[in-house]
C-alpha cells in the first residue's frame, strides 16, 4: 500500500479506496482500461475498442464502459444521430422515377399544344398520380392555364426535380446519415408520404476521465478467475488460492431470438381460443364473393358509396359470379319494396347483374349470411376470422388488407342484452374490462351499436354489431333474430402491441417484430 501514504505521513482515502477498487475491477474491465489508456486523450468508438480488445462482441464495451462509468473511470458520450432510408414509395420512387419527374418528362416531351390534362391521362398516367403530381409541379412552377399545363422557367424546374432525383439515388441503399444530406431535401422529403423514413440513433464514445488516466496499466493485469465451482475442483485444494468470479445480474446480456408466432398471428390464436372456449364454432369463407351476398343480402343499397370502385375491389377474373337465383328474386323483391318484412325497401330497381358482380369481400360478414343461409333452421352461435380487402389509400391507419373478426348468435330468443354480454365477456376474456356501447348505424342492422373498450383512459372504438334487419334475415330463410357483430383486428393489434403506425405490423423488419411483447 505504499502509494497509499502520501509523503506527510498520512493515508490519502481517495488514493488507497481507488487502488482497491481497480484491484476488483473485472477482467474485462481491466483489458477496456488498458485498451484506453494507450492514449489518454481520444473518444474511442465502440469499433476502435473492439479492435484493441480483440473482442467480438460489442455488448463486452457497453458492459465494462458502464461499470468503469460508475466508477468515474471513463466518461461516455452519446451522440443522436438521424439516419435516412428509403421508405416504399421512395423506393418506386428509384425504380421508376420520381412522381414529378415522370410528369415534368412527358411535359418536355409533348407540343406544347399537347400539355393538357386529357393527354397526362392518355399517356398512362392515373387520376390517383395526375392530381398529386400536378400539385407538385405547381409548387415548383409549372401553372394551369386554360386547361394546358405552362412553365416559365423550364431549366429551374428540371434543376429543382434532377436535385430532387439525385438525393433520392444517394440514398439508394443503405440508411445514410442525414448530416451528410441536403437538410432543405430531407425537410421536403419528409413531407411526403411514404417517400423517406428517419430513424434515430444514439452512438457512443468512450473516453478516459482524468481519474482514468491517472491508472496504472501494471495493475490491470488478468487474474485467473473462477467463473463455475465443478466437484472436480472442490476435491483438491487448488480452488483456496483463487478468486471466484462475482456474477453481475445487470451485465448486458443478447436477448436470445427463436422463432416465434408473428404478433397478428398470435392474436389470432387468441381471440379463436377463447370464442372456442365461450363455445362457439368458427366458419370460414372465399376471399372472392360475388357483391349479392357481400352487400345485397345485407341490405346494402345498389347505390351506397361504398359500393363504389373507389372502396370496393371490384375482379375482372371472375368478373361474374353467378347466384341462385332464388335469392336474387328476394333480393329484388326486399330492395325494391320490403317484400313481406314490414319494410318498404330502398326503391328503384334491383339489378341482378350488379349482384353477381366478382368482388374481393369487404367485410367477413358475408360469411356469417351465407352461413344463415345454408342452416336457416339450425340454431347456431359461429365466428370466422380473416381478411378483407377494401380499397384504401394506405397511411398510420388504413391498409388495403386488413383482418376482421365475425361473429353471430342465430337462435329463436336471441336478443340485444344477450350480444352485448357476449361482447362484454368476449372482451373481458381478452383482458378488457371496461367495455361500452354506443348507438350507431349500419344498413343491415336495427338496433346497431358500435363496441367501445377503455385502453389507458381513452374510449377506443373497436368494432359494430347489432341485430340483423328483417330484410336481411327473411330471405335467408330464418324466422330466428340474429345478433351480429365484426371488428377489425389489426386496432385491436395496435392497441395491444403499442403501435401507432398500422404499417408495423406487416413490415419484415424481423428485429421490430422480435421485440413486440408476447401475446
Ligand atoms: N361489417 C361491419 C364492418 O365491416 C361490422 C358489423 C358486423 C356491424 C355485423 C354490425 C354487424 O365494420
Amino acid at each position: 500500500m505504499g502509494g497509499g501514504i502520501s509523503p506527510h505521513g498520512s493515508i490519502k482515502w481517495d488514493s488507497l479506496l481507488d487502488r482497491v477498487m481497480v484491484a476488483e475491477l473485472s477482467n474485462n474491465d481491466k483489458a477496456m482500461l488498458k485498451a484506453m489508456l494507450t492514449d489518454c486523450d481520444r473518444d474511442w468508438t465502440v469499433q476502435e475498442l473492439l479492435d484493441l480488445t480483440g473482442w467480438n462482441d460489442q455488448v463486452h464495451v457497453a458492459g465494462s464502459g458502464k461499470s468503469l462509468n460508475e466508477l468515474g473511470l471513463v466518461k461516455i458520450t452519446e451522440n443522436q444521430v438521424k439516419l435516412i432510408s428509403l421508405d416504399s414509395e421512395g423506393k418506386r420512387a428509384l425504380e421508376f422515377g420520381l412522381l414529378e419527374n415522370r410528369i415534368w418528362d412527358w411535359f418536355l416531351e409533348s407540343e406544347i399544344e399537347g400539355r393538357t390534362m386529357n393527354n397526362l391521362f392518355k399517356a398512362g398516367f392515373q387520376r390517383n398520380e395526375a392530381g398529386p403530381g400536378i400539385g407538385l409541379l405547381k409548387s415548383i412552377g409549372v401553372n394551369l392555364e386554360s386547361g394546358r399545363l405552362v412553365a416559365a422557367d423550364e431549366e429551374k424546374i428540371s434543376s429543382i426535380i434532377s436535385k430532387r432525383a439525385e438525393f433520392i439515388s444517394s440514398i439508394s441503399t443503405e440508411s445514410t446519415d442525414s448530416s451528410d444530406l441536403d437538410q432543405q431535401l430531407i425537410q421536403h422529403f419528409s413531407g411526403r408520404k411514404g417517400l423517406i423514413s428517419i430513424e434515430e440513433r444514439v452512438s457512443r464514445t468512450w473516453a478516459l476521465t482524468e481519474k482514468g488516466a491517472t491508472v496504472d496499466v501494471s495493475e490491470l493485469s488478468h487474474v485467473e478467475m473462477i467463473g463455475e465451482l465443478t466437484p472436480e475442483l472442490l476435491k483438491g485444494d487448488s480452488w483456496k488460492g483463487i478468486k471466484f468470479k462475482p456474477f453481475d445480474i445487470n451485465a448486458p446480456a443478447i436477448t436470445p431470438t427463436g422463432g416465434r408466432p408473428h404478433p397478428m398471428q398470435a392474436l389470432i390464436e387468441r381471440i379463436r381460443k377463447v370464442f372456442l372456449e365461450m363455445g362457439f364454432s368458427e366458419i370460414e369463407g372465399n376471399f372472392v364473393q360475388s357483391a349479392g351476398w357481400n352487400m345485397d343480402a345485407l341490405y346494402i343499397p345498389q347505390s351506397h358509396p361504398a359500393r363504389t370502385m373507389q372502396d370496393t375491389f371490384y375482379l375482372s377474373n371472375p368478373e361474374r359470379i353467378d347466384v341462385d337465383e332464388r335469392y336474387l328474386n328476394l333480393w329484388s323483391k326486399v330492395h325494391e319494396h320490403g317484400h313481406d318484412t314490414g319494410s318498404r325497401g330502398w326503391g328503384g330497381v334491383f339489378d341482378k347483374d350488379e349482384a353477381q358482380k366478382g368482388l374481393l369481400r369487404t367485410h367477413t360478414t358475408v360469411n356469417t349470411v351465407k352461413h344463415i343461409a345454408e342452416n336457416p333452421d339450425v340454431p347456431s352461435r359461429v365466428f370466422g376470422i380473416g381478411r378483407v380487402f377494401r380499397q384504401e389509400t394506405i397511411d398510420r391507419t388504413h391498409l388495403p388488407e386488413f383482418h376482421q373478426i365475425e361473429g353471430i348468435i342465430h337462435e329463436e330468443n336471441a336478443n340485444l342484452p344477450m350480444l352485448i354480454t357476449t361482447l362484454k365477456t368476449f372482451y373481458s376474456k381478452m383482458g378488457y374490462d371496461d367495455v361500452r356501447v354506443r348507438p350507431a348505424y349500419f344498413p343491415y342492422t336495427e338496433p346497431s351499436v358500435e363496441v367501445d373498450i377503455l385502453w389507458r383512459g381513452e374510449w377506443l372504438e373497436l368494432g359494430g354489431a347489432g341485430i340483423f334487419r328483417p330484410e336481411v334475415t327473411e330471405p335467408l330463410g330464418t324466422e330466428w333474430p340474429v345478433c351480429a357483430w365484426g371488428m377489425g383486428l389489426e386496432r385491436l393489434a395496435m392497441l395491444v402491441l403499442g403501435l401507432t403506425d398500422i404499417r408495423q405490423l406487416y413490415q419484415p423488419d424481423l428485429e421490430k417484430l422480435g421485440q413486440m411483447p408476447i401475446l
